[in-house]
């Protein structure tokens, strides 16, 4: 076939593709020109008898003839189909930039815990955890805490209509883990705590802290003293130092109050130590004997020591923060410089 009536041929192939308007009018364009016996493959078929020089420019005419009305088939198909938004989705600009998508961090108060419960499981303890809305049996009962301790006082504790408590520190899951479980017992229960306090930049009416509890028998003060002074140079580094005052908690005798040198000035005095060098952590001492008895233990075969962490104040002097209301604010600008 000579190109002037290939390319004749191609005008009216096209042609009758575009006319065509419904899905059986393309497919009857499709079989006659495209089909196994369409006039195309025919001409193929008789590239064979045309003289060798010609051969190679026809067979590229029918083949560009071919490709130009496969796809125009094609589009009319989809289009008839409903392919409209098939033509939206082609029309997406790949090339666009891409939106940024924000990465949370971990809250430096969730840092500080399970940086905590590492170390401590080094030592062999394990986590508990106890339920945010205590009984004051828990609370403050099985601690030894006398029926007129000013804790109890509806000024610092928030009682709720049934009698129980949200409460105030997580001693009361030493109660529940001795309750359940027999010496030897190595736990620290991290959790939240509440109490009626103002907030200001060193108290915060709901905090956090770290209960530890060690039951075996002669478990000592020096116990107590090494394994904390430890934990310190782990989570604080080497240059930390830790001091232990004497004080009364109602569930420990003797009891101790104990400091972290501050992080922030290395000791010499600053905002965030309040110029003492010190930060308080919390209490601790060797677990009263009477808190043996209340839980069926027998005081005079073992002993044990307790403390408390309050985890702010920790997460403080690591990060060198001085308002504990920045670790509540959600503020993600100042969150990212602590992940
Ligand atoms: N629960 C006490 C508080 O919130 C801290 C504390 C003191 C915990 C002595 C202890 C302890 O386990 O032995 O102030």
């Amino acid at each position: 076939m000579e190109t002037k009536k290939l390319l004749q041929l191609n005008e009216t192939a096209l042609a009758a593709a575009n006319a065509a308007d419904t899905l059986d009018a393309v497919e009857a364009v499709r079989v006659k020109y495209l089909g196994r016996k369409g006039l195309l493959p025919e001409i193929m078929k008789n590239l064979k008898n045309l003289p060798a020089e010609e051969r190679p420019a026809t067979g590229q005419l029918i083949n560009e003839l071919r490709g130009k009305l496969t796809n125009l088939i094609e589009s009319k198909k989809s289009e008839l189909a409903g392919g409209a938004q098939e033509t939206v989705s082609m029309s997406f600009d790949y090339t666009l930039p891409g939106e940024w998508v924000k990465h949370g961090s971990k809250h430096p108060i969730n840092q500080i815990i399970e940086e905590t419960a590492r170390i401590f499981a080094g030592m062999g303890f394990t986590v508990a955890d106890g339920p945010d809305i205590e009984t004051a049996y828990h609370n403050f009962d099985a601690l030894n805490t006398p029926d007129d301790h000013p804790s109890r006082s509806p000024n610092d504790t928030f009682w709720l209509e049934t009698g129980e408590l949200l409460r105030t520190q997580t001693s009361p899951v030493q109660i529940r883990v001795m309750e359940q479980q027999q010496p030897p017992i190595r736990i620290i229960a991290p959790g939240r705590c509440y109490r009626r306090d103002t907030t200001d930049a060193t108290h915060s009416a709901n905090f956090h802290q770290i209960e530890g509890l060690y039951v075996d028998r002669r478990v000592s003060l020096a116990d107590l003293k090494g394994d904390i002074s430890y934990f310190a140079t782990q989570l604080m580094g080497p240059g930390i130092k830790v001091r232990f005052r004497p004080h009364f908690f109602p569930f420990t005798e003797p009891s101790v109050e104990y400091d972290f040198s501050c992080h922030v000035c290395g000791g010499s005095g600053c905002r965030v130590c309040k110029n003492s060098g010190w930060i308080e952590i919390s209490g601790a001492g060797m677990v009263d004997p009477r808190v043996f008895t209340r839980v069926g233990y027998d005081p005079e075969s073992v002993s044990g020591y307790a403390f408390g962490m309050g985890v702010e104040r920790i997460a403080m002097i690591k990060f060198g923060i001085n308002d504990i209301r920045l670790l509540y604010d959600n503020d993600t600008r100042f969150l990212e410089q602590l992940a």
